[in-house]
């Protein structure tokens, strides 16, 4: 078993295996070469040797211990045929939400549309740079899909007043969402992710009264669906508060939790292995700040399964040299 298996699946707890949030992206000049070349992000998610290349970039400079895919959230809409662009500086921009046909669509053409990424999984599974480290395949919980698909942006604060107005279509675009996100996992299980993560970066924006609804109900069915393939599943529901409530009642095999929580609160209330927390900008103070900030975390969770990882993703403007210090200090601990 790898180190972040052990952890999740054996409950391991004198180990502290470490991965990053998009530790495959713009903090790395060697990244950015290849983007500057690929202006479309999409086509770039979808050229399975510069993705698979891309993905084991990190890896190549960090004793990290898994391998997230080079790929996006925003695939799947992709795969449903809504058009996805990138636009710099602002974000991802959709098209058109055509419900009719998004109703239409089959397995076989999804599978085809973004069969790349199952290509890339397989590259990076057989490439020895995985060797005794763990390959991550990822979606976008279906919550968070929903509000990009609406929305057609990122919705930085607020949703629009009327996003719940079409509670028809929302019923149906989840549904559809539910069948075609378990294709995608099963593909990305059967070409060689050995973990899958489920990011509801947007669980931040519901009232307590709806997370039932459009953030534990359909979790826990991906959750359960995952489970019955025997792989491991992590959750990211962003912001939520309630971690406690949220693992009782999903039950995923492991909790990525965000910055805004305090880890020695989450220590009490859960027990279930533990990712995360690490606030990304403090590797943007100083080496002394980055160990000091990087041990509280691992003292706190010595005794618990933990996987070090920070409470969102690393930022464009980290010096890969923290990231390196980083690395060195979880492994040294
Ligand atoms: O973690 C990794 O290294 C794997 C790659 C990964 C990407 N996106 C690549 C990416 C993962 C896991 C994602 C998930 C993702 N995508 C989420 C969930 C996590 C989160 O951040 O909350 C979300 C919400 C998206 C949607 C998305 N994709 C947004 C909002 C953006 C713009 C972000 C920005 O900072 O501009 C993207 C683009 C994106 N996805 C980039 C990368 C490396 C940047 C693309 C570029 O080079 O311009």
């Amino acid at each position: 078993m790898t180190p972040i298996e052990q952890v999740i699946i054996d409950k391991k707890t004198d180990i502290n295996p470490i991965w990053i949030m998009r530790q495959a992206g713009r903090y790395l000049p060697e990244f950015r070469e290849i983007r500057k070349l690929n202006p479309d992000f999409i086509k770039l998610c979808l050229n399975d040797k510069l993705s698979s290349e891309i993905t084991l970039q990190p890896l190549k400079r960090f004793d990290l211990d898994a391998a997230i895919i080079f790929s996006d959230i925003l695939m799947l809409p992709y795969g449903l045929n809504q058009k996805v662009e990138f636009k710099k500086n602002f974000g991802p921009i959709l098209g058109e939400l055509d419900i009719k046909e998004l109703l239409k669509i089959n397995e076989i053409d999804f599978v085809k549309k973004v069969n790349p990424i199952y290509k890339l999984i397989n590259l990076v599974k057989n490439n020895n740079l995985t060797r005794n480290k763990t390959t991550i395949g990822f979606v976008g919980a279906p919550w968070t899909l929903l509000v990009y698909m609406i929305n057609r942006q990122s919705p930085k604060i607020k949703l629009k007043d009327d996003f719940f107005d079409d509670q028809v279509q929302i019923d149906k675009i989840l549904k559809v969402l539910e069948k075609f996100l378990k294709v995608h996992i099963k593909n990305q299980i059967d070409n060689g992710a050995e973990v899958i993560q489920i990011f509801d970066s947007w669980a931040n924006l519901l009232n307590d009264k709806d997370l039932p609804n459009y953030v534990y109900n359909p979790t826990i069915n991906l959750v359960e669906y995952i489970k019955s393939q025997n792989i491991p599943v992590i959750c990211f529901p962003r912001g939520i508060k309630k971690y406690k409530e949220f693992c009782e009642i999903v039950k995923p095999s492991a909790i990525c939790i965000d910055y805004d929580v305090d880890p020695a609160q989450i220590l009490k209330d859960i027990s279930i292995p533990v990712q995360g927390g690490m606030n990304p900008k403090v590797l943007l103070t100083d080496k002394n700040n980055l160990k000091k900030e990087t041990i509280r975390y691992l003292d706190i969770f010595k005794d618990h399964p933990y996987i070090f990882n920070l409470g969102h993703g690393i930022l464009p403007e980290t010096d890969p040299n923290m990231m390196d210090y980083l690395v060195k200090t979880v492994k040294d601990f």
